[in-house]
C-alpha cells in the first residue's frame, strides 16, 4: 500500500485561525500543514477540506481503498452523519477521527460521535497536534 495519508477536514474548518480562536487556536490549517509535511518527510500528505457532506463522502470513497490512512475531522458532521459513518465502514483504509478541541469537555451534543465506532481510533483535545498524533497512529 502506498505511503499516502489523506487529511480531510469538514465544515467550518476552512476558517481555522479566524474561527473562535479561544477554542481552535489562531493558526490556519494551511500553515500547520507545512509543519506537518516537514515533520513527516517520508509521507505523502494530501489535504482536502469541504463544507459539504457529500463531498466528504466522495473523498473517502476516492482514497479509501488505496491510502495508508485517512485522518478525518468531520467537524459537526461527526455528531450527526450516518452517511459519513457508512462511507467509513465501506472503505478498507483505516480512518482516525480527530478533533482539535476536547469535545467531551464541551456541550453535551458534542459528546456523541456517529463515526467513532467505525474508526480505528479517536484523538481529541490536543489542538492541531491531534493531527500529528493521528498520523503517528498509522506507523
Ligand atoms: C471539532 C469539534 C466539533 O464539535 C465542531 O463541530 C467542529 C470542530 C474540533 O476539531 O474540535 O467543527 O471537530
Amino acid at each position: 500500500m502506498e505511503n499516502r495519508i489523506v487529511i480531510l477536514n469538514g465544515p467550518n474548518l476552512n476558517l481555522l485561525g479566524k474561527r473562535e480562536p479561544s477554542i481552535y487556536g489562531d493558526e490556519s490549517f494551511e500553515g500547520y500543514l507545512e509543519t506537518l509535511r516537514a515533520q513527516f518527510p517520508d509521507v505523502t500528505l494530501d489535504y482536502y477540506q469541504s463544507n459539504s457532506e457529500g463531498e466528504l463522502i466522495n473523498i473517502i470513497h476516492q482514497y479509501g481503498f488505496e491510502a495508508k490512512g485517512i485522518v478525518l475531522n468531520a467537524g459537526a458532521y461527526t455528531h450527526t452523519s450516518v452517511a459519513i459513518r457508512d462511507a467509513i465502514a465501506a472503505v478498507t483504509s483505516p480512518v482516525v477521527e480527530v478533533h482539535i478541541s476536547n469535545v467531551h469537555a464541551r456541550e453535551s451534543f458534542r459528546h456523541t460521535s456517529m463515526i467513532a465506532g467505525v474508526c480505528k481510533g479517536v484523538i481529541c483535545g490536543f489542538g492541531l497536534k491531534s493531527y500529528h498524533l493521528a498520523i503517528l497512529s498509522f506507523e
